[in-house]
């Protein structure tokens, strides 16, 4: 049976993550997979997880099931930090959180209960958008269609394009956005451009879906999420996606969580039915040591206020290497084309290459950058800047 199967082509970003590891050159440079990096070129495990771990390691007596929905109060806690104390959806009871193995846990989930709830509906997600949103997204059953995000001549938000698509949407589909730090462009929509999209949202009775992977990676974690608590102001329904994976450093521990909006509490409490059902049915429980640190951390003042400084410190450096790229690009290259780098936000930017200068990057200076030209500016570092700059601008030639 299995030689019906011929072999797939390997995983856009896990393909490049492993190329750069198999590299022995001294000269390569990860701005690959998008993981956080601190000047040395590592990705520490964060002070705060460090000692709530072991306040966890200590203290528990068990290892027995939690639930399919996780930790109560790490979903508390979740529902706190995306949407606020104060939402007038939590007072309602119209918001649902549950707690998923890592955010791709969360998209999946969120996708599958969307199949259920609307199977003829079509996902209109940006172009670009990040890779794996469609193999997650599409491999739920839903259809995809992309809608025009970014201006790459430009190197800036295609809004007008991006509004025409979604006033051309069917009633009852689904928006997936961005909710900060545009992965890969790193470009986000203000808030003047937030309310117009929550706008059509409305009018069109189009569902959206935000994915909130980099909270704390733009401006901070309140700022990071206006855009989607502006939208569960004013639309009735939505589903939110988030991760822990950046902001708390726990990658492998897989740790994000499911929010639904429902337009009232007896829908919210339907579409928690389904979500639990859906979850059991694939992984029966999420993993739980990354969720119980994150809980210990929301829960703990002094973790919280450690978290939130090593938070900033990992967004001020990345904000920093985005400065000294530029700087260096425009000094070694003589013009001001890389100037966009400082201006946008999150880990991610386009290099806007074409593939064979892509190609060269890899080959000849041992630079690992995506396919399509998305760069992890936390991969720049005040040691290769230079020769990474240099690198870029001869490729460029
Ligand atoms: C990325 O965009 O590189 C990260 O979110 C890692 C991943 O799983 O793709």
């Amino acid at each position: 049976m299995l030689q019906n199967l011929s072999r797939l082509r390997e995983d856009a970003i896990l393909g490049v993550m492993a190329k750069f590891r198999a590299d022995p050159s001294p000269l390569k440079v990860d701005l690959g997979v998008g993981v956080y990096r601190d000047a040395a070129g590592n990705t520490p495990v964060l002070e705060c997880v460090r000692r709530a771990e072991r306040g966890i390691l200590d203290a528990q007596t068990t290892k027995t099931y939690v639930a399919a929905a996780g930790r109560a109060e790490f979903n508390d806690a979740v529902i706190d930090l995306v949407l606020g104390r104060t939402h007038p959806a939590v007072a309602d009871r119209r918001v649902i959180c549950v707690q998923t193995p890592g955010g791709c846990g969360a998209l999946r989930v969120g996708a599958q209960l969307l199949r259920v709830a609307a199977p003829a509906a079509t996902v209109h997600v940006s172009d670009p958008t990040w890779a794996n949103h469609v193999p997650l997204i599409g491999g739920a059953g839903l259809r995809l269609q992309r809608y025009p995000y970014y201006d790459a001549a430009g190197r800036r938000i295609a809004f007008d394009a991006m509004l025409e698509h979604l006033n051309g949407a069917a009633e009852g589909d689904i928006v997936l956005l961005h909710a900060c730090c545009h992965n890969p462009t790193g470009a986000d929509l203000d808030a003047q451009q937030w309310r117009a999209v929550a706008q059509i949202l409305l009018r069109k009775r189009l569902l959206p879906y935000l994915d909130l992977a980099y909270q704390g990676f733009g401006e901070d974690v309140a700022a990071d999420a206006a855009g989607v608590r502006l939208i569960a102001d004013l639309v009735p329904e939505c589903l939110i996606a988030t991760s822990f994976s950046k902001n708390l450093g726990l990658y492998r521990e897989r740790v994000g969580a499911l929010l639904v909006i429902g337009a009232n509490a007896h829908e919210a409490a339907a579409a928690q039915s389904h979500v639990l059902q859906i979850a059991r049915s694939i992984y029966s429980m999420p993993p739980d040591h990354g969720a119980a640190i994150a809980a210990r951390i929301f829960a703990d003042a002094d973790l919280s206020g450690s978290w939130i400084r090593e938070l900033g410190a990992m967004r001020g450096r990345i904000r920093q290497m985005r400065g000294l790229l530029g700087q260096t690009l425009r000094r070694i290259g003589g013009d001001g084309r890389f100037d966009f780098l400082e201006s946008q936000r999150g880990m991610f930017s386009l290099l806007g290459a074409p593939p064979a200068a892509i190609e060269r990057l890899r080959e000849e200076y041992h630079v690992y950058v995506m396919a399509d030209g998305r760069m992890n500016l936390a991969g720049v570092m005040p040691s290769n800047a230079e020769y990474l700059a240099d690198a870029i601008v001869r490729v460029l030639r």
